[in-house]
């Protein structure tokens, strides 16, 4: 879950190298490091903490340099202290690292045995130490051979997953890497090439990519990249181009990329259902979408599985892709998913949803899926990640660079693209009549310009939190499609603001949590006017006569649930189709200020990572 970045070319800076680090800060931010390699030597800098501290020390580093690497940490091995920081060091080698080595130890008692010194508690450590070893051993051909043959050595020797950029300071124009298991992009432009965990880093300078595989060993120079199977044999791809601007990766005027985020939620969702969506016949265009190539008609289930706020997408298209396609579709949290028998077979279609496209569970779950015997498909947010080459095919959301590490704008697009495959399927499978689909067709094109209308409660949500920012505990309901609503809120509210927060089904609170409910306990009930109304304002009545606090979410003018609640958010009038990605605003909104109101971190909260490449 850490950031890695390469470049040799021209020359470089530091700044160079700390902006292109910065972008990728959100995949781990405890600590980071830069090599410069110069005719003089190779300088390093290294610091705990977050890029700021590194920056501190960028005059130590030189001016320019024509090979370098950097990295941002998020620990596995090792507290994030500087001597763990990365790179680390063996006589010319410089290496750096993205991933897990699990067989460290054995490896070290050998490297310490034949007299390796080890200055830090990392496993990355002992992989520099390996390659120097290695390298040593090799007599044949000039440094550059010499390296190339010790890589191969070393990779062969490695168990688990890992993205290394090295330097060494025989070859001092050469950069090197090798990819197993974590993610790795080449990029090049004019007499330059670069190395990053992923695209973000580099679409300032160029972009032309090429997504290293699982397997290879890259050498760069300014003049090109060759790419090498861990066997030997040359391998050649073209490079593809991204459509990614600078423009999306900055703030644009908001305090945090999260409140930007926030606001591109309409954007979100309408370039998801761009060209996705034909407006004149009212139909779902599915080589758009990317799901042409699947047995859509002869499918007898789905399979949807997902971590986190990915999940909560999943589990909220359920409802959905159930009534237009009568299919039976399960969703999996991917952590838990292969702990289960699989029962999948080529009637299944299994679908991976995560916004990085790297989440190193979801990837484990849709491998496992695909070796027995399912059709997969990836719903990613990032072009060619890692996930999206698992599956036989790739649908993606396109709510541009998600750079705050808390996922807002992308959950509305993963929900929009759920729903254009719900109908997708609904509509190669003849399970929706002509007409219904259009009402569909229909429905979605709306939901741009209400979830903006839907943005407009953002101040009064911002007073609101002044009153709930000093809570300890909060419980979220919601019942049906709200349930997931509800969950995603708690999640959010709690990975930001630190405060304890729960989400329960609307009907089982009396299963047990109602036990909870006292006049210190607030409660946020998701309450618009859908099928399960009454209800969910009898569960309110119960909290209500037990002393709780009711934060009321429901539909503008909706005079009696306001009338039950001691603080009320009333949405736009929408039909119930629309109703989960309008109600899932005031709740990012709701997270986003009370964490500001904390004064915690809201771009990049404790002990998280944007990609999360650990099992
Ligand atoms: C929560 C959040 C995480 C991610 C989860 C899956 O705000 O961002 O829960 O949703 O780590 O990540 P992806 O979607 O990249 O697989």
């Amino acid at each position: 879950m850490c950031g890695v970045i390469g470049y040799v070319g021209r020359g470089a800076s530091p700044a160079f190298f700390l902006n292109a680090l910065r972008r990728l800060e959100y995949r781990g931010y405890d600590s980071a490091g830069i090599a410069m390699l110069t005719a003089d030597g190779v300088v390093i800098q290294r610091a705990e903490g977050k890029l700021s501290q590194l920056e501190r020390k960028l005059d130590n580093l030189p001016a320019t340099a024509k090979v370098g690497i950097g990295h941002t940490r998020w620990a596995t091995h090792g507290k994030p202290t500087e001597n763990n920081a990365h790179p680390h060091r063996s006589g010319p080698i410089v290496l750096l690292h993205n991933g897990i080595i699990e067989n460290y130890r054995q490896l070290k008692e050998m490297l310490v045995a034949k007299g390796y010194e080890f200055l830090s508690e990392t496993d990355t450590e002992v992989a520099a130490h390996l390659l120097h070893d290695e390298y040593k051993n090799q007599t044949q051909g000039n440094p550059e051979e010499r390296m190339r043959l010790a890589l191969r050595e070393v990779v062969k020797q490695l168990k688990g997953a890992f993205a290394f950029g090295i330097l060494c300071l025989d070859t001092p124009e050469v950069l090197y890497a090798a990819k197993l298991g974590s993610p790795l992009v080449v990029g090049q432009a004019e007499g330059e090439s670069f190395l990053a965990s992923g695209i973000t880093a580099l679409v300032e300078h160029t972009r032309q990519f090429l997504v290293v595989e699982d397997h290879e060993l890259v050498v760069l120079k300014s003049t090109g990249i060759e790419i090498e199977h861990f066997n030997g044999y040359a391998v050649s791809r073209p490079f593809s181009k991204v459509e990614w601007s600078v423009a999306m990766m900055e703030k644009g005027g908001y305090r945090h990329f999260m409140l930007k985020e926030i606001h591109e939620h309409p954007q979100a969702i309408a370039q998801t259902l761009n060209g996705r969506i034909q407006r004149d016949s009212g139909t779902i265009n599915i080589a758009d979408l990317g799901v042409e190539k699947l047995p859509l008609k002869s499918l007898s289930r789905l399979q949807i599985v997902a971590c986190g706020t990915s999940f909560y997408a999943a589990s909220l298209s359920k409802y959905f892709i159930e009534s237009v396609t009568h299919l039976p579709v399960e969703v999996d949290l991917a952590s838990e998913y292969r702990y289960r028998t699989s029962t999948v077979n080529a009637q299944t279609l299994v679908v991976a949803v995560s916004q990085s496209g790297e989440t190193a569970d979801t990837l484990q779950a849709i491998k496992s899926a695909r070796a027995a015997g399912a059709q997969t498909l990836a719903i990613v947010n990032v072009p060619g990640s890692t996930i999206a080459h698992a599956c036989h095919a790739e649908s993606l959301t396109k709510a541009g660079p998600e750079i705050g590490v808390a996922s807002t704008k992308a959950f509305a697009a993963q929900l929009t693209d759920l729903y254009l495959l719900g109908l997708a399927l609904a509509q190669e499978r003849q399970a929706l009549s002509a007409s219904e689909l259009r009402g569909y067709v229909d429905e979605l094109v709306k939901i741009p310009s209400l979830v903006e209308r839907a943005l407009g409660l953002s101040e009064s949500i911002e007073k609101l939190a002044n009153r709930y920012h000093q809570l300890s505990s909060l419980l979220f309901i919601g019942r049906g499609p709200q349930w997931p609503v509800a969950l995603e809120g708690s999640l959010k509210l709690k990975e930001l603001s630190y405060i304890h927060a729960e989400a329960y089904a609307a009907g089982e609170l009396k299963h047990g949590p109602i036990a909870l409910i006292d006049e210190n306990m607030s409660v946020v009930c998701l309450a618009p006017r859908d099928a399960y109304y009454e209800k969910t304002l009898s569960n309110i009545e119960e909290i209500k006569a037990r002393g709780g606090r009711i934060l009321a979410i429901g539909q503008e003018n909706d005079a009696q649930l306001a009338a039950l609640a001691d603080d009320y958010i009333g949405i736009p009038e929408c039909s119930e189709t629309i109703l989960p990605f309008m109600t899932t605003v005031p709740l990012h909104l709701f997270a986003y200020w009370i964490a500001v109101r904390k004064g915690t971190d809201v771009d990049q909260p404790r002990n998280l990572a944007k990609s999360v490449t650990v099992e």
